[in-house]
């Protein structure tokens, strides 16, 4: 045991202080010190509505706010000094509040209650990170989009399980990193309307009798309106989980890509080349250069998905309402945070930042028989054959070509023929890659004219 005295906030039916490891398992104000602006921005909506539903004077409320004040830039100065014995993050500002402006701090916590503190320091923090994870990602997509729109009718293959399959556009394989991105951004819009009620006020669980005005500090706070159910305010941690469910979908788009960054910038693809700016180099080769900001994205990603396994198994053994449990929220969340925004910084710094090398993907995007389909839909369309019949016969003269040690197009017409008589000259005008990407007209196709009105339409969007 600890000699300490008991806790000046709740130590009145304590007669001794708690143990060392108590302490240690206890404190949260080693990491929860990062919301502390939150913190101060709701106990000043708090004291604001206190004093305006007549609860305290205006004189002290005034007190409360302007030492707040004073308490966060103490804070943000660097100047403070934050206590393991108080805790957390609530505690160390309300100690420091009655430090600053004396008995007036007292009557702060009027009406209110850690519980719904937390929750409402906590939702402010996790708003302001999705509000930084829509500003990221919408940086990312404006630059896939200049890239697409450079690149919109470059040849490139498109792979299936990563075998050449058939010829895409540049611009269209960008701009389905647009599409998964921005499906990222409609999530956490979702998850920011959807997480938009205040817990404050809720109080311990079940409310107050003091005349507080739920609806005011909800206002003051940015909320939409007050949360319904003191035992749900208190209690939810859903905002918390939907923010990780959607920072790890995110994540996973960010990985793929950094997955075929490392593929593209490696010498046996020479897709892209990454600037000097996001690679790194080796000391002991001198001719490296290491795509190391996309395999550092590719790993950090595990850190989201697992804070959001983490903290679903953390809530889904608790009862109504508040257990000390929650307390192990945000931890997880703000390395998941820092990781997410910092992976998307980087990706969107090396996109911008990257050229793709047209002559290589022009040159592997007509190897490797690319243009099979083409020449099976041409003998359905010119020949009229059955499909799967075509299907055949270009098999046949791929594996002609194939034996050869040539592509589709350096076949002869002979040789087309031997395989079958009724093929024409004209069979060679689809061969080609840029001709065969041109033809896929459809909606979504790799067209180049289909991806420029892609990107018109995502322009027009973000605009
Ligand atoms: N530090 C605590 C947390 O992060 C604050 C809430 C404490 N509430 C309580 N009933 N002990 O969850």
């Amino acid at each position: 045991m600890t000699d300490k005295t008991s806790n000046a906030m709740w130590g009145g039916r304590f007669a001794a202080g708690p143990d060392a490891i108590m302490e240690a398992i206890n404190a949260s104000i080693g990491y929860d010190q990062r919301m502390a602006r939150q913190d101060i921005e709701g106990s000043r909506a708090h004291a604001a509505m206190l004093a305006a539903q007549g609860i305290v004077t205006d004189s002290d409320a005034e007190a409360i706010r302007e030492g707040l004040l004073t308490v966060l830039s103490e804070i943000e100065g660097g100047t403070f000094e934050f206590s393991t014995a108080l805790e957390d993050i609530h505690m160390n500002v309300e100690a420091r509040l009655k430090e600053v402006i004396g008995e007036p701090a007292g009557r702060l916590h009027t009406g209110r209650s850690r519980n719904d503190q937390v929750a409402t320091d906590f939702k402010l923090w996790v708003r302001d990170q999705i509000d930084a994870a829509i500003t990221g990602i919408d940086a990312l997509i404006r630059a896939l989009l200049t890239q697409a729109e450079d690149g919109a009718d470059w040849v490139m293959p498109g792979f299936t399980h990563l075998q050449t399959a058939q010829p895409v556009t540049w611009g269209h394989h960008m701009m389905a990193y647009v599409e998964m991105f921005a499906r990222d951004l409609s999530r956490f819009k979702d998850a920011r309307a959807r997480m938009n009620e205040c817990p404050l006020g809720a109080a311990a669980l079940a409310g107050t009798g003091f005349p507080i005005d739920r609806h005011m500090t909800a206002e003051a706070l940015g909320f939409d309106r007050p949360a319904a159910n003191s035992l749900d305010a208190v209690s939810d941690r859903d905002f918390a989980l939907e923010f990780l469910a959607a920072s790890s979908i995110c994540a996973m788009h960010l990985s793929r890509m950094a997955e075929e960054l490392v593929i593209w910038s490696s010498a046996q693809f020479r897709f892209v080349t990454l600037s000097d700016r996001f690679s790194t180099g080796s000391s002991i080769m001198p001719q490296k250069k290491n795509p190391d900001a996309a395999e550092l994205i590719r790993a950090k990603i595990g850190r989201i998905f697992g804070a959001h396994t983490a903290l679903l198994i953390v809530m889904k053994g608790l009862p109504l309402a508040y257990s000390k449990d929650m307390q192990e929220d945000k931890e997880q969340v703000f390395d998941a945070a820092d990781n997410l925004m910092l992976a998307l910084a980087a990706m969107e710094g090396m996109v911008k930042d990257m050229s793709a090398n047209r002559p290589s993907l022009e040159a592997a995007a007509a190897s490797g028989f690319s243009t099979a389909t083409d020449l099976a839909d041409w003998l359905v369309r010119e020949l009229n054959m059955p499909f799967r019949d075509a299907h055949h016969v270009t098999g046949a003269l791929v594996a002609l070509a194939e034996g050869k040690g040539c592509d589709l197009p350096d076949l002869s017409l002979d040789e087309m023929q031997s395989v079958n008589t009724s093929i024409t000259e004209d069979v060679f005008g689809v061969l080609g890659v840029h001709n065969s990407v041109a033809s896929r007209t459809s909606y979504g196709g790799t067209a180049p004219s289909q991806v420029r009105s892609q990107i018109a339409r995502w322009k027009e969007i973000l605009a």
